[in-house]
């Protein structure tokens, strides 16, 4: 930040983020330095910063990790940031979910007037910058940038369309650079070690490093920091540890909720913007669960369509109204209700959505839909065509049975299920009634080695 502030112009600086190839970390990958530099080139003052730390994907704490644990990155990221577009004023949005990152960035800011390194002539260079926190009301939506900038205002985050981009009208109509944490924090190593070392790591369309949140069926789970074009296969297998209990790989979801699956037989692919988007998913904010043998892509598809379906904010007709219609075909395939009509329709809406929405949440909302198909079409088939969960995870598509060569009458099951619907006495064969079982699986868990799970095979 003193080099940037004290040695550099503000040509310099966007020059070496944009020498960089730093792209931003928040989902789209836009660069960082044309983005500065397009609002560099409004005339309206004042101009604004903002850094987005909403991260509302399930499953994604990158974004806090750094908040907590490195404030004073995002700060001098952002100093550096106010210079290169001749910002005065910041905004640091964070949900208000993260207290513990509240509370620090709270510090930070604090050390940083105190210490002249924010305010007024910071460090005797004459530039004036300071920054403001505003507390998120945790709304996925909020995190996109149109609607996060409303609800700075004040307003409802609804999102708007696009153009004006931000940069040249944001933040009450004024220029504004809109950024992630990671973006933000990526700048001070940037501008102290230069843009040819960050452009050393990774590939030719995606530099620098990518923390991702490694959650699921994993045996290491946690946040992994690595170099772009990394191969998914040494995140799940190498860094990750591999799958537990000897279970088979079957997908990665990568991207948030509005990712997309990626199959076994695509591991070796580079994790990169292009890549990732050409195999159907995206970087997203990175977030990544692994699944297992045991996850139904149909029931994966349809748990990731209710929760963007339950966050859409409603303002636009294709996503409000498409993601539940996707969500009410979704839930019929999954209850073995399907016909062979529905896979048509649900591509037809998917790419509807997709096309027609205002904002990334809509357009980007069918993409486990969409992934699921491509890679797994032989279970949504399975699901119509023979009424069959083949991973035995759609309760209306499977039966639990007691094998009774193997029952020793042990009482167990009896006593863990919630519905009385086992009959049975000691020392005897016990029997499910399937007419009171409602599918919890308690009998499944407590005894998996003398009760089955089976899908029907025939309708
Ligand atoms: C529904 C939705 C949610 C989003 N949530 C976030 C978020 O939590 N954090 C974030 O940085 N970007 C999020 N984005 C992306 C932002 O709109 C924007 O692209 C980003 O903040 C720009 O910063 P970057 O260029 O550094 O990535 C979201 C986008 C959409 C469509």
């Amino acid at each position: 930040m003193a080099k940037a502030l004290t040695r550099m112009t503000a040509e310099e600086i966007i020059g070496e983020i944009t020498a960089s190839g730093l792209r931003g970390r928040g989902g789209a990958g836009f660069p960082t330095g044309r983005k500065w530099d397009l609002c560099r080139r409004e005339k309206a003052r004042p101009k604004y910063l903002i850094c987005n730390g909403d991260e509302g994907d399930p499953g994604a704490f990158m974004d806090r990790s750094v908040l907590e644990a490195d404030p004073h990155a995002v700060l001098e990221g952002m100093v550096v940031g106010a210079k290169a577009v001749g910002a005065a004023k910041g905004f640091i949005y964070i949900r208000n979910e993260y207290p513990l990152a509240l509370e620090r960035m709270g510090i930070a800011i604090r050390q940083g007037r105190k210490l002249g390194l924010l305010g007024k002539d910071i460090l005797g260079s004459g530039f004036d910058f300071d920054l403001e926190i505003v507390r998120g009301a945790g709304a996925f939506v909020s995190g996109e940038e149109t609607a996060l900038i409303a609800s700075i205002e004040g307003q409802r985050a609804f999102p708007r369309p696009r153009p004006p981009y931000p940069a040249q009208h944001g933040l009450w109509g004024q220029p504004t650079v809109i950024n992630n944490v990671e973006t933000w924090a990526n700048i001070p190593s940037i501008i102290r070690r230069g843009a040819a070392w960050f452009s050393g790591l990774g590939t030719e369309t995606s530099k620098g490093t990518k923390i991702f949140s490694l959650v699921g069926k994993i045996n290491n789970t946690g946040l992994v920091e690595v170099p772009m074009g990394i191969r998914l296969r040494d995140i799940v297998f190498g860094i990750g540890g591999g799958i537990p209990g000897g279970r088979e790989f079957k997908a990665v979801q990568i991207g948030g909720p509005s990712g997309g699956c990626i199959p076994n037989q695509l591991l070796d692919l580079p994790v990169d913007y292009e890549s990732l988007s050409r195999a159907g998913a995206m970087m997203g904010s990175g977030g990544m669960i692994v699944m297992d043998e045991d996850t139904c892509m149909v029931d994966i598809a349809l748990y990731f369509l209710r929760f963007t379906q339950e966050e859409s904010c409603g303002k636009c007709a294709p996503c409000r109204i498409g993601t539940r219609q996707m969500a009410e075909i979704l839930a019929r395939i999954a209850a073995g209700e399907g016909g062979p009509e529905d896979l048509k329709k649900l591509e037809e809406l998917a790419l509807t959505v997709k096309h027609g929405s205002l904002c990334g949440l809509g357009q980007t909302a069918p993409n486990p839909v969409l992934s699921t198909m491509r890679y797994f079409l032989d279970e949504y088939r399975a699901h119509i065509d023979d009424r069959r969960c083949p991973a035995l995870v759609c309760k209306n598509l499977i039966t639990f049975v007691i094998e009774p060569e193997k029952c020793v009458g042990c009482l167990l099951c009896l006593k863990n299920c919630p519905a009385n619907a086992v009959a049975g006495e000691p020392k005897k064969v016990h029997v499910i009634d399937q007419a009171a079982c409602i599918k919890c699986g308690a009998c499944f868990n407590v005894c998996p080695p003398k009760i089955r799970a089976v899908s029907k095979t025939t309708p």
